[in-house]
C-alpha cells in the first residue's frame, strides 16, 4: 500500500456508503461503470417522520455486511476473495454514529482483503455521480447540488477543484420537501410523497414566496414551509396536492432561477444535478429546458444515482485514490466535513 503510486485504470473498487439512513454499497469499475449497486432504504424511520440518529447507526451495524455481500455476489465476486482493488467509504459529513459503521466495516475489509481503503467527502461522491452516466461532463460546470442536508451551487472547474458560491442560510431543500410532507401527513422522505402528490395539483394554484431574489446564490427555505403551513391552515378547502405542486413549483423556480444566473455569471459550459433533490421530476425537466433554451449542456444523473449510493462514493474514491493515494488505517467519521 504504498502512497501515490496506486492506480485503478482498469480496476474494481468497492464504495460503501452510510452516512445517513440508506447502507448502500456498489462494485464500481474504472470509477464510472457500475458493476452492481445495493441499497437497503431504512424504514425504522417513518414512523418519526425524518431520521433518528441512533437507530440510523444500529440499523446500519445490522444490515451492513449483508448489503457488502450481496454487492459483491451481484458483481459476480466471491466474498472469501473478491478480485477488488480497493474501497472507498464515506467518511463525512452526516450522523457520526451512521458514518463510523461504515468507516469502521470498511478498515475491516480492507485490512481482510489487503487492499487499501480511501475515505470519499459524500459531497463529492454526490458531484461525481454524473459520471457514472453517459454523457461526460463539460467544464467548468455549475453544479446544484440538493440533498437533506445541502443545498449548494458549486463552481466546479474540474474535478476536484470546487467553489461553493451559493448555499442554503436555513433548511436544506430536502429537508424542506420533508418537513411540508410531514405537515401536509404524507409519509417520510417527502420529497417522493409531495412529488407523487403534486402529479394531481395545480403548480399555479397558490402564488408561494420565492426567497432570497437579492441576485445572490444563496437559498432560504424556511419561510417557504411557514407559508405553505399557514395558507393550508388558513385555507383548509384547498386540496393536498394543488398545495404539494405549488411549493414544488415554488423550490424548483428558485433551485433553477440561481443555477442558471451562476451558470451565466462564471461561463459556466455546462449545468449539472446532484442529490437526493435531484431525483425530483419536476426539477429535472425544468432545469434541462431552460439551460438548452440557453446552449448550455446538462449532466443530469439517473434517479438512483441522486439519491444516496454506494456507487457515486466508489466513483469519487477511485479519483481520489488515483490522485491522492490511500487513506490511512487511522481513517475517521468526520460528521461536519465541508467539500474539499
Ligand atoms: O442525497 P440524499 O439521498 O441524502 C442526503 O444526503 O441527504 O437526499 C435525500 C433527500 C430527502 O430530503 C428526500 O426527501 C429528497 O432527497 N428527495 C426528493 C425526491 N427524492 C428524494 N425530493 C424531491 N423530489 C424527489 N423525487
Ligand atoms: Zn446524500
Amino acid at each position: 500500500m504504498e502512497l501515490n503510486s496506486y492506480s485503478v485504470a482498469n480496476g474494481l473498487i468497492l464504495g460503501i456508503e452510510t452516512s445517513c439512513d440508506e447502507t448502500a454499497v456498489a462494485v464500481v469499475k474504472d470509477g464510472t461503470s457500475t458493476l452492481s449497486s445495493v441499497i437497503y432504504s431504512q424504514q425504522v424511520h417513518s414512523k418519526f417522520g425524518g431520521v433518528v440518529p441512533e437507530l440510523a447507526g444500529r440499523e446500519h451495524e445490522r444490515r451492513i455486511l449483508g448489503v457488502v455481500r450481496d454487492a459483491i455476489e451481484g458483481a459476480g465476486l466471491k466474498m472469501a476473495k473478491p478480485q477488488i482493488e480497493a474501497i472507498a467509504v464515506t467518511m463525512g459529513p452526516g450522523l457520526a454514529g451512521a458514518l463510523m459503521v461504515g468507516v469502521a466495516a470498511a478498515k475491516a475489509l480492507s485490512l481482510a482483503w489487503g487492499i487499501p481503503l480511501v475515505g470519499v467527502n459524500h459531497l463529492e461522491g454526490h458531484l461525481f455521480a454524473v459520471r457514472l452516466e453517459r454523457d461526460p461532463i463539460v467544464y467548468p460546470s455549475v453544479m446544484l447540488l440538493v440533498s437533506g442536508g445541502h443545498t449548494m451551487i458549486v463552481l466546479v472547474e474540474k474535478p476536484g477543484k470546487y467553489r461553493v458560491i451559493g448555499q442554503s442560510v436555513d433548511d436544506a431543500a430536502g429537508e424542506a420537501f420533508d418537513k411540508v410532507a410531514r405537515f401536509l401527513g404524507l409519509g417520510y422522505p417527502g420529497g417522493p410523497e409531495i412529488e407523487r402528490e403534486a402529479q394531481f395539483g395545480d403548480p399555479k394554484a397558490v402564488r408561494f414566496p420565492r426567497a432570497l431574489r437579492d441576485g445572490s446564490f444563496n437559498f432560504s427555505f424556511s419561510g417557504l414551509k411557514t407559508a405553505v403551513v399557514t395558507y393550508a391552515k388558513r385555507n383548509a378547502d384547498v386540496g393536498v396536492s394543488d398545495i404539494a405542486a405549488s411549493f414544488e413549483d415554488a423550490v424548483v423556480d428558485v433551485l433553477v432561477e440561481k443555477t442558471l444566473n451562476a451558470a451565466s455569471i462564471f461561463g459556466a459550459k455546462s449545468v449539472a444535478l446532484a442529490g437526493g433533490v435531484g431525483a425530483n421530476t419536476r426539477l429535472r425537466t425544468v432545469l434541462t429546458s431552460r439551460a438548452h433554451a440557453l446552449d448550455l449542456a446538462v449532466c443530469i444523473p439517473s434517479r438512483q444515482n441522486c439519491t444516496d449510493n454506494g456507487a457515486m462514493i466508489a466513483a469519487a474514491g477511485a479519483w481520489r485514490l488515483e490522485n491522492f493515494g490511500p487513506s490511512d488505517l487511522a481513517l475517521g467519521a468526520y460528521p461536519s466535513l465541508a467539500l474539499p
